[in-house]
């Protein structure tokens, strides 16, 4: 991107390949510009996007053409309270959350240490019993059966449909909102009001899939925080201080640095639908309708010639109001299709946070090494994260 930078100025770029002309985001003005025009003229059911993924979530809001895109939109918002801090079920999922880390708590005070896979497992049942009860916490197989189906579309181009897997997986979805357990996403799901064809229960795929995206930001958060002392300290302060309504702030914060480090979608696709004025600094020109548009996230996010911290771990953007002055931060995207579930993605992770370290003291046991004195590395496989854990020096001698 940087070299596309220098050669061509603010773009954009246009590619063109057999069959399909591809325009590629070069200007941070441009990421807000066209994060602000969806659907028109830059429509999210972006062609490459429409195949991966309408095999698991034909009618998912994502990839929706028409008008039919708003009404099922609206759904999504209303079911998750986009907009508020605390969803509606906050109470009730506070419980659950308690419940669950608690568990989790247990298990790894034992061993002395969490890996990525124990921490998925545990989160695996925290959400299954968000999106569907108690009755689904070990039900793995609807989240197996989609994280293959999931991956089948990726690969869609190659592997034989599993219909079989696909049929199953729809099937058990549905059956949990024919009698869903109250206090629940799918019993809000299946009292939603909406038409015969926005079919809510249909848009639940995607936010089963999605919550793989907010484990990994936690995962990676946490690895933040145990290599980030001053962080840490305010981070636990937040998660100890009493805090009604439940709002902590600074963890949120930590989740939203985590994912602008780490982007859980480092490509955010669009195709236009009408002929689009450019201008790459030097001349202006018009783009024709139907090409795809990419914006490569974190080529923005970690753009070292913008952003003075671009490789270090700065909650504090997001609380002081700086990150809103750039408008290429966009790790929940932006615009009428922003991610709906941001505001619920953030009170989770901040809730099971603050219960690890009340908890805890953590510290990464894994390799990279993380440091606030150098660049953050590119990337960061949460796969393979692994942390010592100990009772918290400050509860050492209140065990009972
Ligand atoms: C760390 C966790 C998450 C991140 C970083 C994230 C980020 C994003 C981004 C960048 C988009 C825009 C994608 C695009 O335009 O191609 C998006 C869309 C969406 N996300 Fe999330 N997401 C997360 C978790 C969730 C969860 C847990 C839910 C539901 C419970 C959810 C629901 C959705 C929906 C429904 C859309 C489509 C919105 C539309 O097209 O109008 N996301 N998300």
């Amino acid at each position: 991107m940087k070299k596309l930078r220098r050669r061509f100025g603010r773009g954009p770029v246009e590619l063109v390949l057999p069959g399909r002309r591809i325009v590629v985001i070069l200007d941070a003005e441009d990421v807000g510009r066209v994060l602000a025009g969806a659907p028109e003229p830059f429509h999210p059911a972006n062609r490459e996007k429409r195949k991966a993924l309408q095999w698991f979530q034909p009618h998912g809001v994502l990839i929706s053409q028409g008008p039919i895109r708003q009404r099922r939109r609206q759904v999504n918002e209303a079911v998750l309270d986009f907009g508020s801090d605390l969803h509606r079920l906050a109470p009730a999922f506070i419980e659950v959350i308690s419940e669950e880390v608690a568990g989790l708590i247990d298990d790894v005070t034992r061993d002395g240490s969490i890996d990525s896979a124990r921490f998925m497992t545990a989160w695996w049942q925290l959400v299954r019993r968000l999106m569907f009860g108690r009755a689904a916490r070990d039900d793995e197989q609807v989240t197996d059966s989609l994280l293959r189906l999931r991956k089948a579309g990726n690969w869609s181009f190659l592997s034989l449909p599993h219909y079989r897997e696909r049929a199953k997986f729809f099937e058990q979805l549905y059956r949990y909102a024919e009698d869903p357990e109250p206090d629940t996403l799918v019993a809000q799901v299946a009292s939603a009001s909406a038409s015969g064809a926005v079919d809510p229960v249909g848009q639940m795929p995607q936010w089963l899939f999605a919550f793989d995206a907010a484990g990994m930001a936690l995962l990676r958060t946490l690895a933040l925080l145990a290599t980030h002392p001053a962080q840490m300290t305010r981070a636990i302060e937040d998660s100890v201080t009493p805090n009604v309504p439940l709002v902590r702030s600074y963890l949120r914060s930590c989740v939203l640095e985590s994912v602008r480090l780490w982007p859980t979608t480092p490509t955010i696709l669009r195709d236009t639908t009408a002929a689009t004025e450019w201008r790459d600094g030097v001349e202006r020109f018009s783009v024709a309708p139907g090409a795809g548009l990419m914006i490569v996230t974190p080529a923005f996010h970690r753009d070292d010639d913008l952003l003075p911290f671009a490789h270090q771990f700065v909650p504090d953007i997001w609380l002081d109001g700086s990150a809103m002055n750039y408008p290429q931060l966009v790790p929940f995207s932006a615009g009428p299709a922003e991610c709906p579930g941001r505001d619920l993605v953030l009170f989770t992770t901040s809730s099971v946070l603050a219960h690890l370290l009340d908890t805890f003291d953590i510290r990464l046991s894994s390799q990279p090494e993380l440091s606030p004195g150098e660049p953050l590395p590119m990337t960061l496989n949460q796969l393979t994260l692994n942390f010592a854990v100990t009772t918290a020096a400050r509860l050492q001698g209140t065990a009972t």
